[in-house]
């Protein structure tokens, strides 16, 4: 998985991650104009994020909307390993799965793998990750998804309905394959072992076509969901893979919850985002005013500019206008800096209300919605 000066696995992105060989390495698919085009003429308009490529790699999207279009339909599954605080880089995959959700009017599944970083983490105690779940879910469900179709469960809770599928797909898993493919050795612990299997489960839980939207950085669970579905009598399932949202302080590796200075949290206030912006962000512009109006910015490493073109600006003129203005060194280093303070805490404020509204609806999600019901009655076999 480690690739030049780059590596990029479920655990750990470094480096300057190079995406168009990752599609190559990963065996992946890049999303071609034709398949853009496809899904803007299907739903009729097309998300930002596929717009502007952050969604840029796929498997059997093409066959996704195929089946959608001979009404086979199909079914969304995304994921969060709760940790404390999530950050803006965490809403990507859900912000675009419940847009993807609202165009096509499809069921989504969201697994809180409340187990995954207990097992992983030796500092972690399983009261904190369950905690640390119920906090997030309220982060997840204010990127506006369907009640009637969504089902939000953590896995120690929900364990006894996945369970039989559970051990059907682990006993078509040898620990050779798990080793290899997540570079565990002998002394991981065995919980970590079968974990593989409890992530691939919901990707069962429809006999119709499953469609992931996460990282890139998940692909190595569905390169093995992908060996043994069609066994099991399932559908492989098909992926919508994005890019990382850089690090605050650097263009290189992931945001991270870990590093509080990488990351702007989606319960920082307007002042913090502000101070961690203004002193945090990794420029591409030139350490004077001279020199920048002399020789502009390099937007390749800027993340300021980086979290505008991939997040924060969905005006195609006004992204456009920075780019030109920022590159040609007319504009200044605190000018965008200055911009994105203000998207973020607009985008910020809105979350905020939308969490705090979410606080009445995760019994609903997670146990009272009708597909929450429907699921809870139902054991995976
Ligand atoms: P987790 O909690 O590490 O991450 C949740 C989702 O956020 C994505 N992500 C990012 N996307 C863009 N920029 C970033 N800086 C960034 N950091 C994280 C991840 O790729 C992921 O999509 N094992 C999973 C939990 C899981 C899951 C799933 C994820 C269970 N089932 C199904 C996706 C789909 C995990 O640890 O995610």
């Amino acid at each position: 998985m480690a690739e030049g000066n780059y590596t990029v696995t479920p655990w750990e992105v470094k480096g300057k991650v190079d995406y168009d060989k990752l599609i190559i390495q990963f065996g992946t698919q890049k999303i071609t104009d034709q398949l853009r085009e496809e899904i803007k003429n299907v739903v009729g308009d097309m998300h930002v994020m596929l717009r502007r490529e952050i969604f840029f790699s796929h498997r059997d999207l093409d066959l996704v909307i195929k089946d959608w279009k001979e009404g086979k339909g199909f079914f969304l599954y995304t994921g969060r390993a709760p940790s404390l605080g999530m950050h803006i880089g965490h809403m990507i995959p859900f912000l675009f799965t419940a847009w993807l959700q609202q165009k096509f009017g499809v069921n989504v599944y969201i697994e809180i793998t409340d187990d995954e970083k207990f097992m992983r983490n030796l500092d972690y105690s399983l009261d904190q990750t369950r905690q640390w779940a119920l906090d997030n879910i309220l982060d997840i469900i204010a990127a506006g998804f369907d009640l009637d179709k969504t089902f939000i469960f953590q896995d120690t809770e929900y364990i006894r309905n996945m369970y039989p599928m559970a051990i059907k797909i682990a006993k078509k898993l040898t620990f050779s394959e798990v080793k290899a493919t997540f570079g565990l050795d002998v002394s991981s612990n065995i919980g970590i072992i079968f974990y593989p299997a409890l992530q691939i489960v919901p990707t069962m839980f429809e006999k119709r076509r499953c469609l992931i939207p996460a990282g890139i950085d998940q692909d190595p669970y569905w390169r093995l969901q992908r060996d043994i579905a069609e066994s099991l009598g399932y559908f492989k399932a098909a992926q919508i893979h994005s890019k990382f949202l850089p690090p605050l302080n650097g263009p290189e590796g992931k945001m991270s919850s870990s590093i509080p200075e990488s990351a702007i949290y989606l319960t920082d206030d307007p002042k913090t985002v502000e101070k961690k912006i203004m002193k945090y962000a990794f420029s591409g512009g030139q350490p004077t005013v001279e020199l920048q109006r002399k020789f502009g910015a390099n937007l390749e490493i800027d993340v300021p500019y980086q979290w505008l073109y991939y997040f924060f600006e969905e005006n195609d003129e006004e992204v456009k206008r920075i780019e030109e203005e920022y590159r040609s060194g007319k504009m200044l280093t605190g000018e965008v800096k200055q911009i994105l303070v203000q998207r973020v805490n607009e985008f910020l404020e809105r979350h905020r209300e939308r969490r705090e509204k979410a606080k009445d609806l995760v019994k609903d999600f997670k146990y009272e919605g009708k597909l929450a019901k429907m699921m809870w009655e139902k054991i995976h076999e």
